[in-house]
């Protein structure tokens, strides 16, 4: 099949890509063409790249039809972030794309409430971000139902690979945290550190959509969280982490006020970002549904990455 990717030389599609091609679809990628992907790969030399700026192309009211002219049979949204971005778009592949498939977040829950959250939960998403993807989601989800658009949503969790800085045990992506508990040092974490976050390797991620393609009339119509088999609290994080490192855990904990002021205000809002939401997603219906297998638990995708920060330089342990 043609495939499009929209967004797909990021976290994502440096292992979506490389599937897609050893399955023998034809893959067009766009993008800015201001960034490579994370790792090389081969199959890049049979991708099609396409640069367009999707801000640039939406504001002259291009883009769809830019899209669509691609003729593509399966389209990848990686980077749709607002309600009339999508609507764009809808309305311009409406009956000429088999599969659509966006990238969601499980932002789009807002704070966890039941845990393991299910997909079909009341939604009490909060910040733009969150907000705006679930009401993404819905949209799709209803076009789908409704007016027969092939819409599928994937719901991604915190996405680690190799290439770039994972969320840390502090709820936030200074690597220097790594370093602290790799030479045995004392972390401070906030409130008692059982708040909870939920990681996924992108390679799973890129099964997931993979997956959704392959069970076409399970997944049009439905989302799916896109989360390791289990979430993992701060508390527990760094002590595995330290662990690893071969050291005993020395860890501390700070009321949040406290704590936030340890931090730079970008790393307080990051780890305020990740507490408050406390994510712990279920991942039964995806396995159900689509087969989705991911291949990584939580601290096994993140020690990946860990490593690959270790033999690049990226942080000395
Ligand atoms: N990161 C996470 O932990 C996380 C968690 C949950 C959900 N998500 C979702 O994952 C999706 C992002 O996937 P990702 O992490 O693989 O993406 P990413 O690493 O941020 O890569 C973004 C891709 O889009 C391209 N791009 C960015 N701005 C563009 C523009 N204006 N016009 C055209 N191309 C543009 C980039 O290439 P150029 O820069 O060269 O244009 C790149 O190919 C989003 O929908 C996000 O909500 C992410």
């Amino acid at each position: 099949m043609r495939v499009l990717v929209i967004g797909g030389t990021g976290h994502v599609g440096t292992y979506m890509i490389p599937r897609l091609v050893h399955l023998g679809h034809e893959v067009i990628v766009t993008s800015r063409g201001q960034r490579d992907p994370y790792l090389p790969h081969a199959a890049w030399q049979q991708v099609q790249r396409i640069q367009i700026d999707r801000a640039a192309a939406e504001k002259s009211g291009e883009f769809g039809a830019q899209m669509a002219d691609l003729q593509a049979d399966v389209v990848i949204d990686m980077i749709c972030f607002t309600l009339a971005s999508a609507q764009h778009i809808v309305e311009a592949l409406r009956g000429k794309v088999q599969h659509f498939l966006h990238c969601g977040t499980i932002w789009a829950h807002g704070p966890s409430v039941e845990v393991p959250t299910v997909e079909e939960q009341a939604r009490h998403p909060f910040g733009d971000y969150g907000i705006q993807k679930n009401e993404i989601e819905s949209y799709l989800l209803r076009e789908a139902r409704l007016n027969g658009f092939p819409a599928t949503v994937l719901m991604p969790g915190h996405i680690v690979g190799q290439g770039w800085n994972p969320l840390n045990p502090a709820g936030h992506f200074n690597p220097a945290v790594f370093e602290t508990l790799a030479r045995g040092e004392e972390l401070a974490l906030p409130n008692l550190g059982m708040e909870t976050v939920h990681h996924v390797h992108a390679d799973d991620v890129a099964q997931s959509f993979i997956q959704a393609m392959a069970h076409w009339s399970g997944a049009v119509g439905e989302s799916f969280h896109v989360v390791s088999p289990a979430a993992v609290t701060l508390r527990g994080y760094a002590e595995a982490m330290a662990a690893w490192f071969g050291q005993e855990p020395k860890l501390t904990y700070l009321p949040w006020e406290e704590w936030q002021t340890t931090v730079t205000p970008e790393e307080a809002q990051a780890t305020w970002d990740h507490i408050a939401h406390s994510p712990n997603c279920s991942i039964a219906k995806g396995r159900r549904v689509i087969n989705y297998q991911p291949r990584y638990a939580s601290l096994q995708a993140v020690q990946e990455a860990v490593t690959w920060l270790i033999a690049n330089g990226k942080i000395s342990v």
